[in-house]
Parts: structure tokens; sequence; C-alpha cells
């Protein structure tokens, strides 16, 4: 009763934000896609070209997810960049900025305030700053039903290889192999994921819930 109250109080919000997305979407020039669920306010620049597949959440609002977003998504393609984001990607007060390419696959999940960078904004030597030199790019390639936890920053150049996991708070320099728990700063492979890690193995060390 209370969580129906709850919701049909929301509801006008829900429609608000989709509303104000979708005018953002059409002035930026991005396709919306199928299917799009928008809670609270979207950073949105498209100079540059952004894709995105069917069945994407985009949350940016800590009332809508409460393991502690301090900042609505932004979603950024500068000049000449692309920005491709997959079917079924969630994301919750995610940055995600492409000076170059990032593509992210099917299935991915982004934790609260993952940052995903290809460019270093600026370069290291202060005479290049001064002189307004660009920052180095590389592409960003996100693997299929790869997980980011929580406060997760990517940096240019990286590959994440399909479905590892990223352990909260790390910041990832060079490429993790697919299957893998990486975590630390900078993230260092900790262990293979494999069917132990299944709930419903024998072999398992977690409670079974089933
Ligand atoms: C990814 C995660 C679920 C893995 O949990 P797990 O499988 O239980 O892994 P463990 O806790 O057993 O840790 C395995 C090893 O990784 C290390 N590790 C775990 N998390 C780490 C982190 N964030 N950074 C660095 N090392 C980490 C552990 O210290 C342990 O090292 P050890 O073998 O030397 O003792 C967990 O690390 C995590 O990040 N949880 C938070 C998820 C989150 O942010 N959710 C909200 C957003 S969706």
């Amino acid at each position: 009763m209370n969580f129906s109250l709850a919701k049909l109080i929301r509801l006008p919000s829900y429609y608000f934000w989709h509303l104000s997305a979708r005018v953002q979407f059409a002035i930026r020039g991005v396709k919306w896609p199928k299917h799009l669920t928008i809670k609270g306010p979207l950073g949105l620049s498209a100079i540059g070209k952004i894709e995105l597949g069917d069945h994407i959440t985009i949350v940016n609002d800590s009332k809508y997810n409460r393991a502690g977003i301090n900042h609505p998504t932004q979603l950024v393609a500068g000049r000449d960049a692309i920005l491709k984001i997959g079917n079924n990607v969630g994301m919750s007060g995610a940055s995600i900025y492409a000076e170059s390419s990032i593509e992210i696959g099917d299935h991915v999940l982004l934790g609260a305030n993952a940052r995903i960078y290809d460019t270093d904004f600026h370069p290291i030597h202060f005479q290049d700053r001064v002189a307004g030199a660009p920052a180095k790019t590389a592409a960003v390639v996100i693997g299929e039903h790869v997980w980011l936890a929580a406060n997760v920053t990517i940096l240019k150049g990286v590959h994440i290889g399909a479905r590892s996991v990223i352990a909260a708070g790390s910041v990832v320099t060079s490429d993790i192999p697919e299957d893998c728990l990486a975590g630390g700063i900078p993230a260092k492979v900790i262990r293979k994921i494999t069917e132990n890690d299944l709930y419903n193995h024998p072999n398992s060390k977690l409670d079974n819930p089933n």
C-alpha cells in the first residue's frame, strides 16, 4: 500500500524527467532509443556522436538509488568523438567523457559515480597546458556483462574484458582480461571469476538462497 502510494507520488517526476530528457536529446541530435528510463536530471553534451542501445536505465539523483550518487549522470562526446552504449545498460551518477571513442557493451552495469574517460583532459607538462596543447586520448572499450562497482574510474586506452568485475573505488589504468575480479589503485587482477562464484554451484562458499 505504502509502496504504491510512493510510486504514485513519484509518477509526475518520472514523466517530467523523461520529457525533459527527450527535449535534450532532440536539441543535441541524439536518437532516442526504444526503451530509456531516466530518473532525475541528465547532463548531455553531444558535439560528436552519442549512440544508445535499447533498455537503458540512467539514474541521476540519490533519491532513486540509495547507493550514494553524488552527481547526475554526464554523457559527453567531444568533436569527432563517439560514445556508444549497448543494450540493457544501467548507470547511476556516471561521468562518461569521450574525446575519441568509448564503447560500452551490452548488459554492462555502472555502479554509483563510475567515471570513464578516454582523455587526460590536460597535458602533463605545464608549458603545454599554458600553450593550450591537446591532452592525450585513447579509445576505451568495456566488454559485455562487465560490472563496475561504486566509484570506479576507468582511464584512457583501457579495455575491460567481457564479464569482468571491477571492485569499488578502483582506478583502472591498464587492460583487464575477461572473467576477472580486479581492484585497487592502480587496479590489478585479484582472481578469475569461475563457476564457483555462482550461488547455486555445489562448491560455492556463499549461502545458497535457493
Ligand atoms: C566486487 C566485489 C563484490 C567483490 O567481492 P568478493 O567477491 O566478495 O571479493 P572479496 O571481498 O572476497 O575480495 C577478494 C580480494 O579482493 C580484495 N578487494 C575487495 N574489494 C577491493 C577493492 N575495492 N579494492 C581493492 N581490493 C579489493 C580483498 O581485499 C580480497 O583480497 P585478499 O584475497 O588478499 O584478501 C566487492 O569487492 C565490491 O566492490 N563490493 C561493492 C559493490 C558495490 O560497489 N556495489 C554498489 C554499486 S553497484
